[in-house]
């Protein structure tokens, strides 16, 4: 009888976003005219920017015609893309990244799963708590994670870096040595982000100790302060340290078109090989390139047009951002994050766990958020608010939250 990977057996429940679909979806159907606002994943509401469409219909019609139509895409992502990538997003802002060192992929969340592959399987990674699913999820799978206690909601075999207000959200060094460090800034869920200072901190300790910093940076568009870098490769001796995740979907509404890119310095070495070279043979044996369609649509991005309109796009969102920060203030909650990313962190009531706030404010106010405790055992007791919904909607849900005695 075949067997399956037992890793995936080890994995609790669902995947957060999914558990919180199916509660949602079971609370609609028992209740078909309660209009339900959802502030709970992190999914964009507003239309693609002009300059992106215009982009993509010439880029269909191209299809069209035999003469301008294009089959498979180089499976690293078509050398236009790429040479605007690196002049645009690091050149530009001073960070030596060549266009040869930028892979083009269908989205950070798929990179940022799949990166683990090519590292040795008794690495040890670490990760801040509470943390993007995606990092732990994907480590499970591969057998990387130990056993899991469901009562403290951790993996033996994972170094957890705690982010709660006491150290201000911000990630301290880890006593015992990873090899791999997951750092996503500015953060999911909190909403916090590192200063040039704070991150170079860990650049050091990667370099002295050997560690890979996995830096995620899918919400480097909301980063308004001026003391925050938008790269880890601002950072000098990134190079021979860090990885670098982006993503199309947050800074261009491309979450449904899919598109990211990942960034791999050819001088980050092992004593044995070159990350690189190794992903890029991953790369090219199991993915076959992003579609024309959308790689093209990605340099409207770049464009001047495209830049003022996503410009305005990202002002939207942080505009929903101040309205639920400044409304929960004013409800009496603890609130954080908001500044520099889309992401609201606030303090559950009382002595309410996050899932006992979830069900509350479901039942009471029909909004949806992410109870944190979903993120890590340091999210207990805090909840996750986006600002990537309707102004209409996050004004009315506001108005529901301010309304309610918890
Ligand atoms: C989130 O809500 O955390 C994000 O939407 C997840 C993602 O980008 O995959």
């Amino acid at each position: 009888m075949f067997q399956v990977n037992e890793n995936y057996l080890k994995l609790p429940g669902s995947y957060l976003f999914s558990t919180i679909a199916k509660k949602v979806k079971s609370y609609t159907e028992a209740n078909p005219h309660r209009k339900v606002i959802r502030l709970g994943i992190g999914d964009v509401t507003q239309p693609l920017a002009p300059a992106i469409i215009k982009a993509m219909h010439e880029a269909v019609d191209e299809m069209g015609d035999v003469r301008t139509f294009h089959g498979y895409a180089p499976d690293l992502g078509y050398g236009f893309l790429r040479e605007e990538i690196a002049k645009k997003d690091y050149q530009e802002r001073g960070c030596a990244i060549e266009a040869d060192e930028i892979f083009i992929s269908d989205g950070a969340k798929s990179d940022c799963g799949n990166i683990q592959e090519i590292f040795a399987a008794d690495s040890r990674i670490a990760v801040c708590d509470p943390v993007y699913p995606v990092y732990v999820d994907s480590n499970v799978m591969a057998g990387r994670t130990g056993e899991y206690d469901e009562a403290k909601g951790i993996w033996s075999n994972v170094i957890y870096m705690p982010c709660t207000a006491e150290n201000h959200f911000v990630p301290e060094l880890p006593e015992e040595r990873p090899d791999l460090i997951y750092l996503c800034v500015p953060n999911n869920p909190t909403g916090t982000t590192l200063n040039r200072e704070q991150l170079k901190l860990w650049v050091d300790y990667a370099n002295e100790t050997g560690a890979v910093i996995l830096y995620d940076a899918a919400y480097e568009a909301y980063i308004r302060e001026e003391d925050v870098p938008h790269s880890i490769f601002e950072i000098p001796g990134a190079r021979t340290c860090a990885i670098e995740f982006r993503s199309f979907s947050k800074n261009a509404g491309f979450t449904g078109v899919r598109l990211g890119f990942t960034v791999i310095p050819k001088d980050l070495k092992s004593s044995n090989a070159a990350v690189h070279s190794l992903w890029a043979r991953r790369h090219g044996t199991k993915f076959n390139g992003a579609p024309y369609i959308v790689q093209k649509a990605a340099m409207a991005v770049y464009s001047d047009e495209g830049k003022a309109q996503l410009k305005e796009q990202v002002a939207y969102y942080m505009s929903n951002a101040e309205l639920i920060y400044e409304g929960l203030k004013e409800a009496g909650y603890q609130v954080y994050g908001g500044v520099n990313a889309p992401y609201i962190w606030l303090k559950t009531p009382g002595d309410m766990t996050s899932w006992e706030f979830f069900d509350w404010l479901l039942e009471s106010a029909n909004v949806v958020g992410t109870p944190g405790s979903g993120f890590g055992p340091s999210g207990e007791g805090y909840f996750r608010l986006t600002a990537f919904g309707t102004r209409e909607n996050t004004m009315e849900a506001m108005e529901r939250i301010r309304n309610l005695k918890a």
